[in-house]
């Protein structure tokens, strides 16, 4: 078995095994700008340690786990001319700095290269793991759908449970899904399979609703990302729907007023009203008890406890993290 860091770094090594070519210089040096300032790999990570869990990690696994941090990348791409981000892991975002039109060609070329992955696993699997990532895929358009769509909710028109299925579909699926094919190829049974599939998509809530805080209360340097830009692209978070459930009627008006303020303003101003109402406090109680569920998912799968120290690494990690 890999240690934790072995695993991070095999699959490292991996990558270097994507390449493009050089010409239309725009469109590849685009994709070299944002792949070489490298994300968390959590993903692919997750997809080689649910193989590992039930077998020894097999090539194919890291042909998906190229797939699915491909993949990844690509929906950020195109998220970031969505939510019209400035910043992405520290550095301008790819619309930004090449345009808008070559931002969508690097995010198609990516999602291409996703499926190139897929195209070279073993046969006797390709068309079941080909038709989850694909499924998986249009979960994801939906999710990214609705989240547009709240934007020009009132808060009041939104119930937890919404927010919570949207983000369950544009973040949440994606790591069930690499953990379920993880296992797949391990071999796992159906029920070990959707055991595992559920661990992922309950760190995935987690992780979202951590991201959502972040979004708030991050650090620019540590985040990568703008501080409010959530608040300011009138995004429906959890952090905004948690602080309107627990403001009293004048607290309401205030956050409904403070919604409608420009730039900076708006974003100090929400953030103080979220921190009178102690959000902050209450995002790490509701992601601890996300990450709990997923414990619980794991606990059910009928493999030595050794073996899913790894994945309680992982889930744990989430727990802290600040990026
Ligand atoms: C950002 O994902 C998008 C969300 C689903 C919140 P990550 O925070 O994993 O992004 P990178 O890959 O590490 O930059
Ligand atoms: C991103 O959600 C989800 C997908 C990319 C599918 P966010 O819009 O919250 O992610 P960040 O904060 O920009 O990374
Ligand atoms: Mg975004
Ligand atoms: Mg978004
Ligand atoms: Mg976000």
């Amino acid at each position: 078995m890999l240690s934790f860091s072995e695993i991070f770094e095999s699959y490292q090594a991996q990558t270097d095994s994507i390449t493009f070519p050089a010409q239309p210089e725009n469109l590849y040096e685009s994709i070299a700008y944002f792949m070489c300032a490298s994300g968390k790999k959590i993903r692919p990570v997750l997809c080689l340690m649910s193989n590992e869990l039930f077998n020894e990690i097999h090539t194919d696994a890291y042909l998906v786990a190229n797939a699915v941090e491909l993949f990844h990348n690509f929906s950020l791409i195109h998220d970031d001319i969505m939510d019209h981000s400035i910043l992405r892991r520290g550095r301008p975002t790819l619309h930004l700095k090449y345009g808008e039109n070559t931002a969508i060609l690097a995010g198609d070329m990516l999602l291409i290269h996703a499926y190139m992955q897929l195209n070279r696993i073993n046969s006797a699997y390709r068309e079941q793991i080909t038709h989850l990532f694909s499924e998986m895929a249009c979960r994801i358009c939906e999710g990214q759908q609705m989240d547009i769509d709240f934007e020009d909710r009132e808060i009041e028109t939104l119930k937890y449970e919404d927010y919570l299925r949207m983000i369950t579909f544009k973040t949440s699926v994606l790591l069930g899904t690499a953990a379920q094919i993880g296992a797949i190829i391990g071999s796992a049974n159906t029920q070990q399979q959707n055991d595992i599939y559920d661990f992922g998509e309950n760190i995935g809530i987690a992780f979202q609703i951590q991201d959502d805080f972040l979004d708030a209360f991050g650090d620019v340097s540590i985040t990568g990302k703008q501080v409010g830009s959530d608040i300011l692209e009138n995004k429906k978070t959890a952090v905004l729907l948690k602080a309107f459930e627990l403001a009293d009627p004048f607290q309401k008006k205030e956050l409904k007023a403070a919604m409608q303020l420009r730039g900076e303003d708006r974003i100090h101003t929400v953030i103080d009203l979220y921190k009178k109402l102690k959000v902050n406090e209450w995002a790490s109680t509701a992601i601890l008890h996300y990450t709990e569920i997923a414990f619980k998912s794991l606990d059910l799968i009928d493999i030595p406890v050794y073996k899913k120290e790894k994945l309680s690494e992982l889930a744990n990690s989430l727990l802290v993290r600040q990026s």
